[in-house]
């Protein structure tokens, strides 16, 4: 690879389809790991690790696939030191563009013993003939000492000069088990780098047991490693492996610290390659996961959202387009505040100025600390239920309570705010809405018939807002009222208490009740 000497540049190796399919319950069939090969073609990988072709007919028909699809990268097949192994390894991989073959055998006392079932001896012998044999078939040989970090340094040296003497090109220090710390697996590594003489590329492979595959991963680029082997979201045996994505990002963004050392990933192609892999395996991407969760870049507290909207760099190291994930997100929730609300809804096309905007922005703030977070539709519904008329209202609900089951009689507790004073009635019904509407009689002395009674939620979940449009006949007349909240009774009485305040309007400017047709539920005037 031309690009391998350039010192300041880090090759990305990326294992996806190879240690990230052998993550439990992934199981990717030959068209979708041919679509994520192209995607990490696009993304600018320099080597695919496509698979393990002696695994099954499966893993080698894929690998051959990829090697005959996929143009760009080098396409490279995984082997142990069987010299059949490496045979069919060739087989698979001979029609790519560029080919290399990596061989692994384990040097740990414990994966030897208990695994491999061989002696020290046995092992060198074993890899230097298939790093060997691999070098007959192409000029690209990767060698990899499973489970280096346990594994007894001198020895461990001995077996890589040993490959190195054979013709491997690039030397993998494999943390195979997610146990190496920062700043001792960049000691090894830096240690091998002056034990094994030789030209070659060294490498850095590791797991996130401890969750420090990425940090591991960095410290060995620091140490001189110029290889990372890596997968899209991390994925991999068991906690996975370093995501590329925050590797390619940590380089990226520290560059200072890093000494200008980079890839040649496009990284405005890391979202769409996470979502890719994440819907072709089924795996989900945590929400907090950096760079590609879909929180990487979204802000929900006031003091944050007004720093980002003042300049995006205040609570931003990274550009969320330049990962592909699009603009930086302003959720409204309960910690938001008046700036980033206002800023909201003049994108959806609401100017809400003094008074509109006090009222709907308290209404907003007592959902938000009753729904995790609010939707457009939510937040539609709301200004349709506050500014829908701009008349202030002779009562407003203050609270709403109601009990009831198979063996007690529902019951509904009503306080509302009548010019300041608190009135509170306690009534029964056949449901919760009608014993919430019989106190609501109660306390505004407006007696009529319940006609048209309907129930949607705005958005879909357990917390989805219920949005309730309800029509109350008084004296011949048929008023509409609108009401919403996260709880369906609450949300029938304020459509119950948005009715009557219609009609007190009505009766208070001197005017006959007539329908009001303008306003029925769902007609917007005044927005
Ligand atoms: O984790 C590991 O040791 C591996 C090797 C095959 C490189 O995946
Ligand atoms: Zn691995």
């Amino acid at each position: 690879m031309g690009t391998q000497r350039d010192p300041n540049r880090v090759i990305i190796f990326d294992t996806t389809l190879r240690d990230g399919e052998q993550s439990p319950g992934i199981s990717l069939d030959q068209g979708e790991k041919v679509e994520i090969a192209e995607q990490l073609a696009r993304l600018g990988v320099d080597v695919i690790e496509a698979g393990f072709p002696v695994a099954s007919q499966g893993d080698f028909e894929s690998v051959q696939a990829i090697a005959r699809a996929v143009r760009g990268p080098v396409i490279c097949g995984l082997s142990r030191t069987a010299l059949a192994d490496i045979d069919r390894c060739w087989e698979a991989i001979q029609d790519a563009e560029a080919r290399r073959i990596h061989v692994f055998i384990a040097t740990s006392e414990i994966h030897m013993q208990n695994k491999l079932r061989m002696t020290p001896d046995q092992v060198k012998t074993e890899a230097g003939r298939a790093v060997g044999h691999a070098r007959q078939y192409t000029d690209d040989v990767e060698f990899s000492p499973e489970d280096a970090s346990r594994s007894d340094f001198g020895f461990m040296c001995e077996v890589l000069q040993i490959a190195v003497d054979n013709g491997a090109t690039t030397l993998n220090i494999p943390d195979t088990v997610g146990y190496g710390i920062p700043e001792e697996y960049a000691a090894r590594l830096q240690a091998v780098r002056q034990a094994v003489t030789g030209d070659y590329v060294i490498s850095t492979h590791c797991h996130d047991d401890l969750g420090l595959a990425v940090a591991n991963s960095l410290a060995a680029v620091k140490a001189g490693a110029r290889q990372v082997e890596c997968t899209i979201n991390g994925i991999g045996e068991r906690a996975g492996n370093a995501a590329m994505e925050e590797v390619v990002m940590a380089l990226r963004t520290r560059a200072d610290y890093f000494d200008g050392v980079d890839t040649g990933i496009r990284a405005e192609e890391l979202g769409r390659a996470s979502r890719l892999v994440s819907r072709l395996t089924g795996y989900p991407v945590q929400y907090n996961k950096a760079v590609v969760g879909r929180n990487a870049f979204a802000h929900e507290s006031g003091i944050h959202q007004h720093g980002v909207l003042s300049k995006r760099e205040t609570y931003e190291i990274m550009d969320p387009a330049a990962v592909g994930a699009g603009e930086s997100k302003i959720v409204l929730g309960k910690h938001s505040g008046r700036h980033a609300f206002a800023d909201t809804m003049k994108k959806m096309g609401y100017e809400l100025h003094g008074d509109a905007l006090n009222q709907v922005f308290t209404r907003f703030k007592e959902l938000a600390d009753r729904k995790v977070q609010l939707t457009e539709e939510d937040l539609e519904a709301l200004v349709a239920e506050e500014v829908g008329d701009t008349v202030r209202y002779r009562y407003q609900l203050v609270s709403c309570d109601s009990h009831g089951g198979s063996s007690s009689t529902p019951t509904c507790r009503i306080v509302l705010d009548h010019d300041g004073e608190k009135l509170e009635a306690t009534a029964t019904g056949d449901g919760m809405v009608e014993a919430a509407c019989n106190a609501i009689r109660q306390l505004t002395g407006v007696d009529g018939q319940l006609t048209d009674y309907a129930v949607t939620s705005v958005t879909g979940g357990v917390d989805a807002l219920a949005d309730v449009a309800l029509r109350f006949a008084v004296d011949g007349v048929s008023m509409p009222g609108r009401g919403l909240s996260t709880d369906v009774v609450e949300a029938s009485a304020r459509a119950f208490l948005n009715a009557i305040n219609r009609i007190y309007r009505i009766k208070d400017s001197g005017a006959e009740l007539a329908d009001d047709k303008a306003n029925r539920p769902g007609h917007l005037d005044g927005v």
